[in-house]
């Protein structure tokens, strides 16, 4: 695969710790397809991230390779884009290490998603759960990133990132690039189904909040009926109907259609009408991803030999910045 030196670098990740979530498809993926038209583009999944919570190794294991079906199902072409797993790039880790010793305690401890995981996992408060965004930075910063397509739950995360890269060139001279977040302006955060007041998330327990990519249509559709909304009848967008607002947003997202547009479209309509449409548009929008998922993921020795060769370019992009890294440290 030729990779064009010129283009500006994106570069995003996404744990393997169960099938995607139509928030991760709508906040992160769609991006990802779109944008590797006109960047030089590098997606990997983050197992290594998800060693932060106990996970059977099986299942790991399996859903590593899972994951890459979903991605290629989801349109990233291997033609296009890296492809690779965490843990098959060393250098991620080795980064990692450096600038855990560049990140203060403090600022850790300020992470929101840090504690929002350290109360549903009181059990296992893991200092790996503590240093997660010091893995995130070098993920990014490792590539000399210069923009990270995520939802609205990572950009905290790329903040810390943006401020260990400062410190380090501010120390070191010209080291890393800054990356920027690509955030969609709507969709950046799919809410619950069950709960529009808390975040769509592909390890919720609640499956009736929950759309994975996988659904069949019939539970999409039923899920959407079942949506919690207020009582009121209009379906307009405002920050104090969460419910309705998050399903104008899923239906914006996906129909390429402005709130607005959407908002028209349904003026003479209730409730009802637009939540099967917009579970229809839904289902709809997924089933070709369902088909090509269940097609690749028979293929397991082609996925992981995608990953491999990922893997081998990826780290020789890596190496580059690490060993300036270690030169600039006298870490021999
Ligand atoms: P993860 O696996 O939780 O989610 C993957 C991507 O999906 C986005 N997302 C959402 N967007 C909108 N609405 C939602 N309900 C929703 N749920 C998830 C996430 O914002 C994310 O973009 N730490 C990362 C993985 C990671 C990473 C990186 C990302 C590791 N290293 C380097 C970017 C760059 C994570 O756990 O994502």
């Amino acid at each position: 695969m030729m990779i064009s030196d010129k283009k500006k670098t994106i570069m995003s990740g996404i744990q393997p710790t169960g099938v995607f979530s139509l928030g991760n498809y709508i906040g992160a993926i769609k991006n990802w397809k779109k944008l590797q038209e006109d960047y030089k583009c590098l997606y990997f999944i983050a197992n290594l991230h998800s060693l932060t919570v106990r996970m059977d190794p099986e299942k790991l294991k399996k859903l590593t390779l899972d994951c890459v079906a979903m991605l290629l199902a989801c349109g990233v072409d291997v033609e296009k884009s890296l492809v690779f797993i965490q843990s098959q790039v060393p250098e991620h880790s080795q980064l990692s290490w450096v600038l855990q010793c560049y990140t203060q305690f403090g600022e850790l401890s300020r992470m929101t998603q840090f504690k929002d995981k350290s109360l549903k996992n009181s059990d296992n408060i893991n200092a790996g759960l503590f240093g997660y965004p010091v893995l995130m930075a070098a993920d990014i910063l490792i590539y000399q990133s210069d923009f990270v397509p995520i939802g609205a739950d990572q950009k905290q995360h790329l903040e810390i990132t943006r401020d260990i890269a400062n410190r380090f060139n501010n120390l070191y001279g010209q080291t890393f690039k800054l990356p920027q977040p690509y955030v969609s302006e709507l969709g950046d955060r799919v809410m619950s189904l069950a709960d529009p007041t808390s975040k769509m998330s592909k390890s919720d327990k609640n499956k009736n909040g929950f759309i994975s990519i996988l659904d069949p249509p019939d539970d999409i559709i039923n899920k959407f009926k079942k949506a919690v909304t207020d009582s009121e009848a209009r379906i307009y967008y405002s920050p104090d109907k969460p419910g309705i607002s998050n399903l104008l947003a899923i239906y914006s997202a996906l129909s390429d259609l402005g709130v607005e547009e959407v908002e028209r479209k349904f003026e003479s309509k209730g409730y009802g009408d637009f939540k099967v449409a917009v579970g229809e548009l839904v289902a709809k929008t997924l089933a070709p991803i369902q088909d090509q998922y269940y097609h690749l993921v028979k293929d397991r020795g082609e996925l992981a030999r995608i990953c491999e060769k990922g893997a081998e370019v990826a780290s020789e992009m890596a190496r580059k910045t690490l060993r300036s890294v270690y030169e600039k440290l006298g870490i021999l």
